[in-house]
């Protein structure tokens, strides 16, 4: 299948997608966290073909899309006053609610459950093509099964070249990691299923009457999540990774031994860290095998470039890579989970 990459500027461009949309196909488009790979949310066949692209479990479930709050009920029903509340409160903006799912939603997009994830993303073309589409759109993260989420056309080129009729293009996503999923079915608790822009202080600054707890999950590994996607290997570079995570003194000081240690074993690491560390090693590592995450401490900078970082040396002789964490308040929770992940929980704390 030929794939086009446009980038949308007229009606008849988001008609033309849209039409895609209705007739069952797939479409890549930009939302502010990461780009989404589309389909009709009400059509189980054309979100058959979303799990087929990305070699997806089928166990796993869509999130559905939706322009405006005008159009929850195309997608829930029995909405919980928590989920309206918090969607009143940040949407449109990177929240996922999981709600009781409206009767006509077919089993596949939810993986059987009877909750549906939805989110009304704050990007001008996601809201079009849902707009110009007339139905709630399914969409994950527009990756191949267990790699990082594309944060640009390019990337979700990558992955998706060849499987999909159409990528819009809508420049580089503002967030760069995935929306915060807030479980708001039972009563009297939020559970935040996936940490994300929406931070947990927000949420309780919101609902102050209302427990906010993380998923068990997201704190021991010993739990299963109730998130099914959150089960899975996620966000995997080529090579192993190892994160450093601590004050910054002491992260350039573990870098500087395992950089060291790695290169006399005749290994060629790579390193994505911070500004300020990368030039506290300067003259440690070519400047090619070292990827800049800007100022330490600018947490929204380093998740915007995240996936970017963890996808750059792919295509390298790189051996191995080594990464410097991020805070854990705030956005530093969201970060630190996909770290978390993409590592396979190998994070040392210096
Ligand atoms: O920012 C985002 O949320 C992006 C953009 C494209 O909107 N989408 C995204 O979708 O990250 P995806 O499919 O990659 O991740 C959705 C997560 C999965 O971990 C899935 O298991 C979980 O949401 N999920 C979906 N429906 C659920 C439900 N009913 N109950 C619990 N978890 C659910
Ligand atoms: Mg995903």
């Amino acid at each position: 299948m030929k794939t086009e990459i446009l980038r949308p500027t007229s009606t008849e461009h988001f008609a033309r997608a849209a039409a895609l949309i209705r007739d069952g196909q797939l479409v890549a488009f930009p939302t502010e966290t990461v780009y989404g790979l589309g389909a009709n949310g009400l059509d189980a066949a054309a979100c058959a073909r979303i799990y087929e692209a990305k070699g997806r479990p089928s166990d796993n479930p869509l999130i559905l899309h939706i322009a405006d709050l005008s159009m929850l009920h195309e997608a829930a029903e029995d909405v919980p006053p928590a989920a309206a509340h918090l969607l009143t409160a940040f949407a449109p903006g990177p929240i996922t609610v999981i709600v009781p799912k409206a009767a006509h939603i077919p089993p596949l997009v939810t993986g059987g459950l009877a909750t549906v994830g939805v989110r009304c993303p704050a990007h001008d073309v996601a809201r079009r093509l849902i707009r110009a589409a007339g139905m709630p759109i399914a969409a994950p993260s527009a990756n191949i099964s267990g790699r990082p989420s594309p944060t640009t056309a390019a990337m979700t080129a990558a992955d998706m070249m060849g499987r999909i009729p159409l990528i819009l293009d809508g420049g580089s996503c503002s967030w760069g990691v995935e929306s915060t999923i807030v479980d708001c079915t039972e009563e009297g608790c939020i559970t935040i299923l996936r940490p994300g822009a929406v931070t947990p202080e927000m949420i309780s600054a919101e609902l102050p009457h209302l427990t906010v707890r993380m998923d068990a999950a997201l704190v021991s590994a010993d739990t299963a999540p109730r998130a099914p996607g959150m089960k899975y290997t996620h966000y995997a570079p080529r090579v192993p990774l190892t994160v450093f995570a601590g004050a910054g003194t002491d992260v350039v000081r573990a870098l500087r031994i395992e950089i060291e240690r790695r290169m006399a074993a005749g290994e060629r690491p790579a390193l994505i860290a911070s500004n300020d560390t990368i030039m506290a090693l300067s003259g440690l590592l070519p400047a090619a095998y070292t990827y800049n995450c800007g100022a330490r401490g600018n947490q929204s900078t380093l998740a915007a470039c995240l996936y970017d970082a963890l996808r750059h040396f792919d295509d390298t002789d790189v051996t191995s890579l080594l990464a410097e964490g991020a805070g854990s308040v705030g956005l530093g929770i969201a970060i630190m989970n996909r770290l978390r992940k993409a590592s396979g929980g190998n994070i040392i704390y210096v």
